[in-house]
């Protein structure tokens, strides 16, 4: 029997339930996984209170999740690549929230070396959204790069990933997360009025990474960067549109690429809540704060 954290109607976390559920035995190409870290995202809550479902129909009852790491406990008949005993990184889109899942292999990575299951399960969305953003930027040597929202799961993978590629990183963040900035190798920033001067105080800004897409945030990018075609947003909004700011877009091989840097010991992500499965909605409750630095994990 495993465990599963889902939601049958919208709404705040608490709609969260706990079940249990018989899985059945793995179909071909698929691979039953027993999760050991579940790593918590924004979107996780934004889907519970509906907030995508204009754009992401869903039949409730439905578990959300889309990041997890774990050991293959099964494997669908006929099928090679992943045997018993793997450790791997699942990147999917619905239904982490569980003690074991049965999951597409394409939807699997192995997990390199000297990588633990918290770090991987913190891999694909806040390191490979961070990294694709940079990617797409272009980001390299001589750049100087604002990362808005630099203290959160994506905004801290960045502000190392930018640096792997040779970059300076000018970071926002409220004050108690400057020194957490600082130790990551970004110049803090406090957001807010004045915001455009304290960063210009720091340097001269050739890229932008905003995971914030507040109207602040898209404001200061307009007025700082003189060419916009580097400039990256992870919440697209009207006004980051209209200034014609491009969506992330998520790169191929991006998992395995921050594996990588993630067992080279290039990116290590700060996990500052660890808390249950069944605690999933309190877990939901801290995201939805809008201030984690760093990452929250599950545990099954
Ligand atoms: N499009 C995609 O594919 C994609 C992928 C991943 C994430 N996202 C979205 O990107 C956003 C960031 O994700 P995340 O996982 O990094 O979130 P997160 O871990 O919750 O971090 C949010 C960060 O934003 C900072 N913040 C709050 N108010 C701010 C403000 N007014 N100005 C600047 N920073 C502010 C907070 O820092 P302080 O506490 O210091 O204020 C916090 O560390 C979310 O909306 C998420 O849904 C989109």
């Amino acid at each position: 029997m495993s465990t599963r954290i889902y939601f049958e109607e919208y709404g705040s976390p608490q709609v969260l339930k706990v079940g249990t559920q018989e899985l059945p035995e793995a179909a071909e190409g698929q691979v039953r996984v027993e999760f050991r870290a579940v790593s918590v995202n924004p979107m996780d809550w934004k889907l519970v209170a509906g907030h995508l479902r204009q754009w992401v129909p869903l039949d409730l009852p439905v578990v959300p999740g889309s990041e997890a790491a774990g050991v293959i406990t099964e494997v669908g008949p006929d099928f090679e690549g992943f045997a018993v005993g793997d450790e791997v990184i699942w990147s999917g889109f619905l239904g982490g929230y569980r003690t074991e899942a049965l999951v597409p292999a394409e939807e699997l990575t192995p997990l390199p070396v000297g990588v633990d299951f918290e770090q991987a399960a913190c891999i694909p969305v806040a390191g490979g959204t961070a990294y694709s953003a940079l990617k797409q930027l272009d980001v390299s040597e001589g750049d100087t790069v604002l990362i808005h929202g630099a203290a959160g799961g994506v905004g801290s993978a960045a502000v190392q990933i930018a640096q792997v590629f040779g970059a300076q990183v000018i970071g926002t963040a409220s004050e108690p997360n400057h020194e957490f900035l600082s130790q990551l190798g970004a110049l803090p920033v406090m957001y807010g009025a004045g915001l455009v001067e304290r960063v210009q105080a720091q340097g001269k800004v050739t890229a932008v990474f905003d995971t914030a897409g507040t109207e602040e945030s898209v404001a200061a990018t307009l007025e700082l960067l003189e060419d916009l075609g580097r400039a990256v947003i992870t919440v697209p909004g009207q006004q980051s549109k209209e200034a014609g700011i491009s969506a992330v877009r998520q790169m191929e091989g991006r998992v395995a690429d921050v594996a990588t840097l993630a067992a080279e010991g290039q990116i290590t992500f700060t996990i500052s809540h660890r808390m249950p499965l069944v605690e999933a909605a309190d877990a939901l409750e801290i995201s939805r704060s809008g201030h984690t630095r760093g990452k929250i994990v599950l545990l099954p």
